[in-house]
């Protein structure tokens, strides 16, 4: 089971890795754009804060320059920087290339079980299916993680990792995680929200009190 990030904004992923299971990082390119910052100078900042996999995604829509731009990529970037690309038939081409160079990739921008295949055949390190997009148009995303996760139980060979993106809330992570996908990425907001609980606080807020008059008291 690993949790990503889904963000560029590198206080958040400070504060995020600083609670020790931070596994990896997914940026795309409206990230990078909210970040205002330089494309390789964040992520290569990103990935100096988080030794998990930091997904850089390709933008050019031919597969020769996808690969053009991955090795770039590759090159000038930290290790742990892995390429992310559109889950398009120029896009396939180059998660096969890639794959076969050793550089690991994620296949982005997936809304069906058929496309998550595909980028298995390719082999895809891993694959993102959008959740909350589908949820947006009034269907169900879930629904997606389990039709991916029914495929890959036929085929224990498939290394590639189902990658769980565009989540929306804690419930999202669960249902993810308890119908066996092997990566979810999140905002900062719903890593805060998995961790709260109004009852933790009132039970925390309880004990501290009591403590005090136990201090007070001299018998601490
Ligand atoms: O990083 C890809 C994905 O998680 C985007 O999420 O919220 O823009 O649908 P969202």
């Amino acid at each position: 089971m690993e949790f990503f990030l889904d963000t560029a904004d590198v206080d958040e992923i400070r504060e995020i890795a600083s609670w020790g299971i931070l596994d990896g990082v997914t940026t795309n390119p409206s990230l990078i754009k909210k970040s205002g910052r330089d494309f390789r100078e964040v992520v290569a900042e990103i990935a100096s804060i988080c030794d998990g996999p930091i997904s850089a995604e390709v933008t050019a829509m031919d597969t020769a320059g996808m690969l053009e731009q991955a090795h770039a990529l590759k090159q000038e970037l930290p290790e742990n920087v892995i390429i992310k690309i559109p889950c398009t038939p120029e896009g396939l081409a180059a998660t096969k290339a890639l794959t076969s160079e050793g550089i690991m990739t994620n296949v982005t921008l997936v809304f069906s079980a058929a496309q998550a295949l595909m980028a298995a055949k390719a082999g895809a390190t891993y694959v993102s299916p959008f959740i909350g997009r589908i949820d947006d148009t009034g269907h169900d995303g879930m629904e997606l993680i389990a039709d991916i996760m029914t495929t890959w139980s036929q085929y224990p060979w498939i290394e590639t990792k189902v990658l769980a993106a565009s989540i929306r809330h804690p419930t999202h992570v669960l249902q993810c995680m308890q119908l066996g996908a092997h990566t979810a990425t999140m905002p900062a907001k719903v890593f805060r929200q998995l961790m709260s609980h109004p009852l933790t606080d009132r039970g925390l807020e309880g004990f501290m009190r009591d403590w005090a008059e136990v201090e007070a008291q001299g018998k601490a």
